[in-house]
């Protein structure tokens, strides 16, 4: 869909932003650009829409040299999302996004109810559409930028750290929100970003630049952890490459083992291990630890606070987390409603990665 042929960019300056630089992005993919700063990314990515024109080399989008194209033509199949999202501040956000089907040329109503169907897309209720922009949080507004170059129905995305400017936690809230949105739409979005974890976690390839627009090495995220082509990737990447590599591994090998309960608010005799308290719903409360005498109904107070939950089919890592950090060193897996499904123990969880490893291995799947 996007494909960049031997493309080098040098400003007036003297900078060399991009080194002869080739490299192709899959029609119905998350590509991500990810690297230092200054390493060319920006860059490279506004040269797809022609915000920034190639001192050489060749930029085709669906087969078509973007030179051949008229760039306001070009743009309205492309959409854009920048850091901050860029909306107009003095319009309402309904408005900020329908300016979009308004250039298309639809009537002012129907650019709003397309508007308000894009704002439920993104996940944002639609009394927020008449508020102005700063009366939004950060991710709010990250979220109406991403309905507004939605708006047209562009067949690519290029997303240049859109969601940089927000706290880790709320961050975490968005990706996961374009995985969703992108499991529907099916856009091709070229993504850039300084954070690897998003990366990995964002893209189906990755593109790992280095100062000067060299691309150091372009592969798969679990390939990419596996097998660093160079020194400067290996850096990159971290010293704990390994341990990110779990979010790759099937988690469906998996198998929770029963575990003792007790039930809270009831009477229970002392044993002499450690048992897992639930509530009246089948949820966790935390652990009763062995021979624990309860003077009458077992109530929160006597309980050590559990370790970390792990809900089943979610990546390997918070298994092998959950399992760690449990006080009696069994993992407690929960299903998507947070009830109980068993335990697991790190043995258990080690297994699981060490077939995985063989299945590699061999060439299986
Ligand atoms: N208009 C310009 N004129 C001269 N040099 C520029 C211009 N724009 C960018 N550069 C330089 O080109 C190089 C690449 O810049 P670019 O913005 O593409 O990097 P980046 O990877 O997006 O960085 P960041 O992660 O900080 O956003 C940098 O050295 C930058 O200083
Ligand atoms: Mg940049």
């Amino acid at each position: 869909m996007i494909e960049f042929q031997a493309v080098r960019k040098q400003y007036d300056n003297g900078t060399v932003a991009v080194h002869e630089l080739s490299l192709s992005v899959q029609t119905g993919t998350i590509t991500v650009l990810v690297g230092p700063s200054g390493c060319g990314k920006t860059t490279l990515m506004r040269m797809v829409n022609r915000m920034i024109e190639p001192s050489s080399g060749k930029v085709l989008v669906g087969g078509t040299d973007v030179r051949e194209r008229d760039p306001a033509q070009l743009r309205r199949g492309i959409g854009y999302v920048i850091q901050q999202a860029g909306l107009f501040p003095h319009r309402n956000v309904l408005d900020n996004v329908a300016t979009v089907p308004l250039l298309h040329g639809r009537s002012k109503q129907e650019a709003r109810r397309r508007a308000g169907e894009l704002l439920e897309l993104v996940g944002l209720p639609q009394e927020l559409g008449k508020r102005y922009p700063a009366q939004l949080s950060g991710g709010q507004q990250q979220r109406v930028g991403v309905a507004r170059a939605l708006a047209a129905d562009p067949p690519v995305l290029l997303m240049d750290e859109p969601f940089s400017a927000v706290d880790p936690v709320v961050r975490e809230g968005l990706q996961d929100e374009l995985l969703r949105l992108q499991d529907e739409l099916d856009k091709t979005v070229l993504f850039v970003t300084h954070d690897i974890d998003e990366a990995v976690k964002l893209g189906e390839k990755v593109a790992v630049l280095r100062q000067g627009g060299h691309l150091a090495q372009y592969a798969r995220p679990d390939d990419l952890l596996a097998d660093p082509a160079d020194d400067f990737v290996t850096a990159f990447v971290g010293r704990d490459r390994g341990y990110r590599r779990l979010s790759f591994v099937d988690p469906d090998g998996v198998r929770p083992e029963p575990v003792a309960t007790v039930e809270l608010g009831t009477k229970v005799p002392p044993e002499p291990r450690w048992r897992l308290a639930v509530d009246g719903d089948g949820r966790p409360r935390g652990w009763l630890p062995p021979g624990s005498n309860v003077d009458g109904e077992l109530a929160e107070a006597q309980l050590v606070a559990g370790g970390s939950l792990y809900t089943e089919h979610t990546p390997l890592r918070g298994a092998l987390d959950a399992a760690l950090s449990a006080p009696s060193g069994q993992g407690v897996v929960v299903d998507g409603d947070g009830r109980l499904v068993g335990v697991i123990t790190t043995d258990h969880v080690l297994d699981v990665i060490a077939q995985h490893r063989r299945g590699v291995g061999e060439g299986l799947p």
